[in-house]
């Protein structure tokens, strides 16, 4: 299983939808490498439409940003076997289905935590998905505690498909991100899956803020793996022990987000992603010094990478 079992805890970053593409990941592989990554959620259902093309840019990847999982989210069973063996055609190194998102649109269609209220769909999209990629590759899913409510039983059932990893956020989908993850459930998930499925990865999720944090977490808990998403946004090099984020400069940090923003525009070169998708990365890097809101004010009113990188030289102290 992508040669992480020796490693405990292992750490993850989170698949978040619009931020960690292909050009966030590649940064944060040259900060802090986690061991395991995630591509963005890719919905099935498009990707066996005429609607394809525009989705695919989610799935690209490089060679530094591995190994990676590509998560799934959709409808569809027959639609999830076609996209798992385009999976494995394109050399990723494992599936993961989405069975916690709570947005309403995504949930009031059937998809993503609602699939948590449809046991028996749930049961077929992973098995479609298991029957296109084979026994030998990783199938994994990533959901929440419940519903309206925590539920067991949902975790119950999820493994006695003998899944290879499965990732907790530690939240109902009622929840939303409002109230702290429950990390004592995430721990009972653990033990749960000592008596049903002991071969499962277990990787708990929610509120990890540092590598410390997620040791501790992992130790006190007893899962293999602990994801990271939003803490990726207070520090770029969440997944070091001894993260430097805290002492940089202003100019290590302009320099950080000048390197990110050339590699987006080497990237996505035909306007795959609009530039002001960068301005959240903005709020990320130039932060943490004198004169860094006006900064960011400037930077998020440039209307080409161009004028975005002029800014940035401008603003240099060399
Ligand atoms: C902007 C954003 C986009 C997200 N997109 C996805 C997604 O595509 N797939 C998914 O499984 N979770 C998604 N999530 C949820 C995160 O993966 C993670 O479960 C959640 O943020 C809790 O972890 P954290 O406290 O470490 O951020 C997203 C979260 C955020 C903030």
């Amino acid at each position: 299983m992508y040669s992480l079992t020796d490693k405990k805890p292992f750490f993850v970053l989170a698949p978040m939808d619009d931020v960690t593409d292909t050009v966030f990941r590649q940064v944060i592989a040259g900060t802090a490498k986690p061991d395991l990554y995630f591509t963005e959620f890719v919905n099935v259902d498009r990707m066996q439409s005429p609607g394809r093309e525009k989705v695919i840019p989610k799935l690209k990847y490089s060679d530094k940003e591995t190994p990676i999982v590509a998560q799934l989210w959709g409808k569809t069973p027959e639609n999830y076997y076609k996209t798992a063996k385009d999976i494995v055609a394109m050399g990723f190194d494992g599936v993961d289905i989405n069975m916690g998102c709570p947005a309403k649109p995504i949930t009031q269609n059937g998809c993503c935590a609602a699939l948590i209220n449809n046991r028996e769909l749930a049961g077929q999209i992973i098995e479609a998905v298991r029957d296109a990629v084979g026994p030998d590759f990783p199938v994994s899913v990533k959901t929440r505690l419940g519903y309206n409510q925590v539920d067991l039983t949902w975790i119950e059932f999820l493994l006695k498909y003998k899944l290879n990893m499965l990732t907790i956020h530690g939240r109902t989908k009622a929840e939303m991100s409002k109230v702290p993850a429950r990390w004592d459930l995430i721990g009972e998930v653990a033990s749960l899956r000592d008596r049903i499925s002991p071969e499962t990865l277990i990787v708990g999720n929610g509120d990890v803020m540092s590598f410390e944090q997620g040791e501790q977490m992992s130790k006190q808990y007893g899962v293999d793996g602990i994801m990271i998403g939003r803490g990726v946004f207070h520090d770029p090099y969440v997944f070091s022990l001894h993260s430097p984020w805290g002492d940089m400069t202003k100019q290590q940090k302009i320099d950080l987000y000048t390197s990110h923003v050339k590699l987006f525009a080497k990237t996505w070169n035909n306007g795959e992603r609009a530039l002001h998708t960068l301005n959240k990365f903005c709020k990320v890097y130039i932060e943490g010094f004198p004169g860094a809101k006006d900064l960011r004010e400037k930077l998020m009113g440039a209307e080409t990478s161009d004028q975005l990188l002029e800014m940035l030289d401008e603003a240099s102290e060399n």
